[in-house]
């Protein structure tokens, strides 16, 4: 039996900040003030509410964060049968809930990842009153002659050290879950660490480049999302080894596996560790065919589906042999456009009978 040990509300986090990413666009931080804009935001922590107040206008970054991570995650997974779907509806509130899987893996990685990176692009745009520009990075291997770090680098520490404050004030249960929800959030700020692009500028004689200024610079959170997306499909299934039977049982957690995530007083003490840039899951994924919201599946019925692929979007995997139906209409637009002298634009409309699939 599938053990069903960690559902838990995942979404609870991207949920609140979401709203409260709204509620800041609408009634602004300055005109509240910070005490009561921070104590209006639902859905916080004592530990978060701490830090709204101490630096509302990070809050703000955490806010784009957050939709940069959701939009990221919703085009990443837009072909597969779990999309992201229930993360920034405020009506799922409480339903949408998710095991310890693999996509709930990814989704804290990406969100962490987000808040990172969000916190970090603001501090270099000046936005954050408590950080700027990174006086350059500490150089671990040695820069090749000619070269030498100037500039305004992004401070990235700042960025990652906001994100594990903020995300991880989360995690209060001390379960194994939360040591894996840790995981990833960490596994999520290292992928922007790494991502980040060395952009340079040429002095010396007529542009002979016998000097060069580096700088660290974001990529686009694209970037990030496919290496993350890279980390998901090379996920590491972990045990946990509770120091005694649980309510649940101790069967769960007996099967062979090859990496053993131990839970000693709230931290990870690992056996044979996964790498920090791994991601990590405790439960197989549910297949996401039906709909069984207590796994955090929506199934695919009514998913449209691409009849002539054979990946994951093509209608024979997306609607896991239950067939589709076949929906025609014809699309319209305007075409062989005409501009006359002087001055209007004379059209053809143009027409197209279309088929499109969706799951039954
Ligand atoms: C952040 O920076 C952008 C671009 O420089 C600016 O348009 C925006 O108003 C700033 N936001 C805040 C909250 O300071
Ligand atoms: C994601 O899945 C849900 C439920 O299966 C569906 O209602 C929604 O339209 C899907 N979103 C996209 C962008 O395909
Ligand atoms: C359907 O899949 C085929 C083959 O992968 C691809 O060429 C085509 O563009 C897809 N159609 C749509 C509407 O995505």
């Amino acid at each position: 039996m599938r053990p069903s040990a960690f559902p838990r509300k995942i979404f609870a986090l991207f949920v609140h900040v979401v709203l409260s990413a709204q509620f800041i666009r609408v009634y602004g931080v300055i005109t509240l003030g910070s005490e009561v804009f921070c104590s209006r935001i639902p859905g916080l922590t004592s530990r978060q509410r701490e830090m709204c107040r101490s630096s509302p206008d990070a809050m703000v970054a955490v806010g784009d964060g957050i939709r940069l991570a959701t939009a990221e995650c919703k085009y990443q997974f837009r072909h597969q049968r779990w999309n992201c779907t229930g993360i920034d509806n405020p009506t799922s509130f409480g339903h949408v809930v998710i095991v310890g899987s693999r996509e709930a893996a990814f989704t804290y990685a990406i969100s962490s990842a987000g808040v990172a990176y969000a916190v970090t692009s603001a501090c270099a745009r000046g936005n954050i009153s408590a950080c700027g520009c990174a006086p350059g990075p500490k150089l671990r291997e040695p820069a090749p002659s000619g070269w030498k770090w100037g500039g305004c680098s992004v401070d990235i520490n700042f960025g990652m050290r906001f994100a594990r404050k903020f995300m991880d004030a989360r995690e209060l249960e001390g379960d194994e879950r939360s040591v894996m929800n840790l995981h990833n959030n960490k596994a999520g700020r290292k992928a922007v660490k790494m991502s980040l692009l060395t952009e340079c500028k040429c002095h010396g004689v007529s542009g002979s480049c016998t000097m060069k200024t580096c700088w660290k610079t974001l990529p686009g959170f694209r970037q990030v999302g496919d290496n993350l997306m890279k980390k998901y499909y090379r996920a590491r299934p972990v045990t946990s080894v509770p120091s005694s039977p649980g309510p649940r049982g101790i069967d769960s957690f007996r099967r062979p596996r090859k990496v053993h995530l131990v839970l000693k007083k709230g931290k990870i003490a690992i056996k044979k560790m996964p790498k920090k840039s791994d991601l990590v899951f405790l439960q197989t994924s549910p297949n996401y065919c039906e709909r069984d919201l207590a796994a955090g599946s929506l199934g695919t019925v009514g998913r449209s589906c691409n009849r002539t692929s054979r990946g994951n979007d093509g209608c024979d995997l997306m609607c896991c042999g239950r067939g589709y139906n076949t929906h025609q209409y014809t699309r319209t637009w305007q075409c062989r456009c005409k501009f006359h002298w002087c001055c209007y634009v004379d059209c053809d409309t143009c027409s197209e009978r279309t088929e499109e699939y969706t799951c039954k």
